[in-house]
């Protein structure tokens, strides 16, 4: 499988997000090839350099990762990078196959089959299989209650990781979330958190965006992270963040405000929230 970190759009330009903090000069970023190298030479130079940032934002579904990651990546200028459509993106295309997503050997054997790409821009994410847009199919009932059985894979998770650690390698800055990137995908990122929220909190917050009840959502919930516990651990050096009594906004200045702290990261140029 190819993975590789997409423009903003199809017109493959720049988004005002990128430039705005990381300089307008930034080069297009190109589908990127596993093992495949920056854009040299940097017309950024040593300020690309010093301003690059990965910000790690893992925890358990429904805590409010990716609109807090998005939010960040937004008012930080940072790429953005969903790490859970990934593992979505390839269970879409396996129930499509018809292949039983509990049979692991033959998952793992088709990990590598469908080309995925994945939008970096935190203002519309995107995700594709073979060329086909599935932002929204990857997040239909039937991929969600499937998708903790192919995350657990081995070779799924080998082959998905070395993407991940190629985008974030090629991105200039970004924010980038799941459940393993503070331990496993980029354990040298400066700034980590790890969100929760209490499990009724994330029963109900997922409830209100499907039409699943909360009782039965916090019951698939508790399936699901069991399941995914074996790849979420908090990294030792994750700052926690409980968000069941905070609002998104307050989760994002809490990112911005350790970003800041933690890394040597410009103001951002523009507040975009
Ligand atoms: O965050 P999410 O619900 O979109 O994640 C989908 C699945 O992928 C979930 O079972 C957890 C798993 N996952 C993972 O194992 N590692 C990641 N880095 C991200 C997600």
């Amino acid at each position: 499988m190819n993975t590789s970190a997409g423009l903003d759009s199809d017109t493959g330009e720049e988004s005002e997000t990128g430039s705005a903090s990381l300089g307008g000069n930034d080069p297009p970023q190109t589908p990127s090839a596993p093992g495949g190298k920056p854009f040299l030479p940097d017309p950024l130079g040593p300020r690309r350099e010093q301003s690059r940032l990965v910000v790690a934002v893992d925890g358990p579904s429904g805590a409010g990762k990716s609109s807090a990651s998005r939010g960040a990546a937004i008012a930080l200028g940072l790429r953005y990078l969903d790490t859970g459509s990934m593992y979505r993106a390839l269970t879409w295309w396996l129930l499509e196959q018809g292949v039983d997503t509990n049979d692991a050997g033959a998952v793992g054997a088709l990990a590598a089959e469908p080309i995925i790409e994945v939008g970096t821009d935190p203002r519309a994410p995107w995700v594709r299989v073979n060329g086909t847009d599935v932002s929204a199919a990857i997040r239909t009932q039937e991929v969600t209650s499937a998708v903790s059985a192919v995350a657990r894979v081995p070779r799924v998770r080998a082959h998905l990781i070395a993407q991940q650690r190629d985008i974030i390698a090629n991105a200039p800055g970004i924010v980038a979330e799941g459940r393993d990137i503070g331990m496993v995908v980029a354990p040298d990122a400066p700034v980590k958190v790890f969100l929760t929220a209490d499990s009724a909190a994330r029963a109900d917050r997922r409830a209100a965006e499907t039409s699943w009840s909360a009782a039965s959502t916090q019951v698939d919930q508790d399936r699901r992270d069991r399941l995914d516990a074996a790849q979420s651990a908090k990294a030792g050096d994750a700052v926690e963040i409980d968000s069941t009594r905070l609002d998104l906004d307050q989760v994002i200045d809490t990112i911005v405000r350790l970003a800041r702290e933690r890394a040597d990261v410009p103001y951002p140029h523009q507040q975009t929230r």
